[in-house]
């Protein structure tokens, strides 16, 4: 067995995310501006090749899960065949978070090509609404993936993600736990977090508990079942008793999880990052194309996880996070 990549806390990290372009052809307003953010030089941008040369490293020393994350992965040409070498590293798991919006003519190809669990973004149920929040159109080609992803058999698991915030989507809370009566998949409801250009105030986030309350009220049986969390899950599973569905809630403002951490990230641009918060990097890409050796690689990989905070990149609070610098969250990829 591969000696794992553990920190000083003694979390071993076996899941990493890759990023696969900065672009999006959404524009959520938690996410970015308007006008979108400056993106990197092509030639700065990891190809095919290294992308898997890095992954491969990774998985020599115990990566067994691998997510891919945008910006939007599906905007990378390469998608379908990227997933298929990855999935011959030898992964036990081979994710996508996507927007939903090209699902319609990938998902097969991507279940082909391997991947076995899909989360997709969607935020509110009303059309018009999905617009103001993406600044794009699509409501309802997304709604229909998300539909025809929980009836394909080579999926072990679809969840929905929705950011809430407050003013925004909350008068949908109930909306979207009712969508779990008769559909297999987990809706999660993500706390509002703060990202570089995403406008972020605390007031906008809709805590944890006050989430829990405002169902419970509807469903007073809504309970919280532990034993459907996955090992190193960022979300809390809850559900109400007889719908088909899960909620999850992912509290990382109010409720960290940062103690059970398995978590590594790869830019697009070849950096990798302990923690999401964290601003400390360091470049892959140009030690892969300085000619660095897998080893070489692994020992910057173990220098930056020993730097790794405890949690929150070091931070102690939401309000610091929001005052540090980081990148845009299109730039890392959640
Ligand atoms: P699973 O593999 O299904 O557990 O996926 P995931 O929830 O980790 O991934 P996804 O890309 O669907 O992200 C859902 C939300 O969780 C996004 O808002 C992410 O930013 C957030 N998230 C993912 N990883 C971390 C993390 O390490 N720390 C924090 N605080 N949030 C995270
Ligand atoms: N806070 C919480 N979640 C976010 N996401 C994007 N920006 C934010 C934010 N500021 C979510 C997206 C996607 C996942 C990768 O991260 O909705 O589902
Ligand atoms: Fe695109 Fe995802 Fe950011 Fe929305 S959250 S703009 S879908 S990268």
């Amino acid at each position: 067995t591969p000696t794992p990549l553990v920190d000083s806390f003694g979390r071993v990290h076996n899941y990493l995310r890759i990023s696969l372009t900065e672009r999006c052809n959404l524009r959520c307003t938690y996410c970015m501006p308007e006008k979108g953010v400056d993106l990197t030089a092509d030639q700065e941008l990891l190809t095919d090749d290294e992308i898997v040369r890095i992954a491969s490293a990774f998985v020599q020393r115990g990566v067994d899960k691998i997510r891919l994350t945008g910006g939007e992965p599906l905007l990378r040409p390469s998608i379908l065949d990227l997933c298929e070498r990855l999935r011959g590293l030898g992964i036990r798991d081979l994710a996508i978070t996507t927007n939903g919006i090209l699902l319609k003519r990938k998902l097969d190809p991507l279940v082909e090509g391997g991947v076995n669990l899909l989360n997709i973004s969607l935020d509110t149920l009303v059309p018009a609404k999905f617009e103001l929040i993406t600044r794009r159109r699509g409501f309802e080609r997304v709604l229909e993936s998300i539909k025809r992803a929980t009836s394909l058999p080579g999926l072990d698991q679809v969840k929905v993600n929705c950011v809430m915030k407050r003013g925004v989507n909350d008068d949908e809370l109930l909306d979207f736990v009712e969508l779990t009566r008769d559909l297999d998949v987990e809706v999660r409801f993500i706390e509002f977090m703060p990202f570089d250009q995403n406008k972020w105030k605390a007031k906008a986030i809709l805590p944890y508990y006050e989430m829990v309350d405002m169902i419970r009220e509807r469903w007073p049986t809504f309970a919280r079942t532990p034993r459907l969390d996955g090992a190193n899950t960022v979300s809390k599973t809850w559900q109400v008793p007889d719908f088909v569905g899960r909620v999850g809630f992912i509290s990382s403002m109010t409720d960290q999880f940062c103690g059970t951490c398995n978590r590594m990230r790869l830019t697009a641009d070849g950096s990798m990052k302990a923690c999401l918060f964290g601003s400390e990097e360091i470049s892959l890409r140009d030690e892969l194309r300085a000619g660095a050796s897998d080893e070489a690689l692994l020992g910057s990989i173990e220098s930056i996880l020993g730097r790794k905070h405890a949690k929150l990149g070091g931070h102690d609070s939401p309000e610091s996070i929001s005052k540090g610098s980081n990148r845009p969250m299109v730039k890392i990829g959640g």
